[in-house]
């Protein structure tokens, strides 16, 4: 037996004017659309922005349902549209953003478990890593280097 260590690399940004300038475009894009987020129910508006290899900005809100699980997350929005828009286009850059109806989102939110799932599969399937950089409203922003980072240990799909 023997016990391992996994580690995440985080680069911590403190603020968007330290980003580089296509991420802050990027940002710009995502607090954009998270105004088109569609939360009566959680209050909570989540836009995500990624950037295609060809430079194309796709983007994302998060769509929810009174029947709650039939509600979809911002970033699944954003890679299932460029998936089916732009099929065999790489995926470069994704950045999440989110505010509350209720409250100031002061620390970065980071993607949930599903989405983290989803985008793996994208990343692996086009053999490229992909840049996410994550925030709230304002506050400190958190940067992977690939999906590996945020989901370590991936069902894959080899083992089917
Ligand atoms: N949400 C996202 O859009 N992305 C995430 O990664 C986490 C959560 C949405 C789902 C739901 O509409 C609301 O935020 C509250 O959970």
């Amino acid at each position: 037996m023997k016990k391992i260590e996994i580690s995440t690399p985080l680069t911590i940004y403190d603020s968007v004017e330290e980003l580089p300038v296509d991420v802050q475009l990027l940002v710009q894009k995502s607090v954009e659309a998270r105004k088109t987020a569609y939360a009566p129910y959680s209050n909570f508006n989540v836009g995500a922005a990624l950037m295609l290899e060809n430079g194309k900005i796709i983007i994302g809100s998060n769509q929810e349902n009174a029947a709650y699980p039939s509600g979809i997350c911002a970033e699944r929005v954003a890679i299932w549209k460029a998936a089916s828009d732009f099929p065999n286009v790489k995926v470069v850059k994704l950045v999440i953003t989110a505010s509350s109806n209720n409250k100031i989102v002061d620390s970065p939110v980071s993607p949930c478990g599903a989405c983290r799932q989803t985008l793996f599969e994208y990343e692996s399937k086009q053999d490229e890593l992909i840049e996410i950089y994550f925030m709230g409203e304002t506050g400190k922003i958190f940067k992977t280097d690939s999906l590996k980072d945020l989901l370590p240990i991936a069902f894959i799909k080899t083992l089917l």
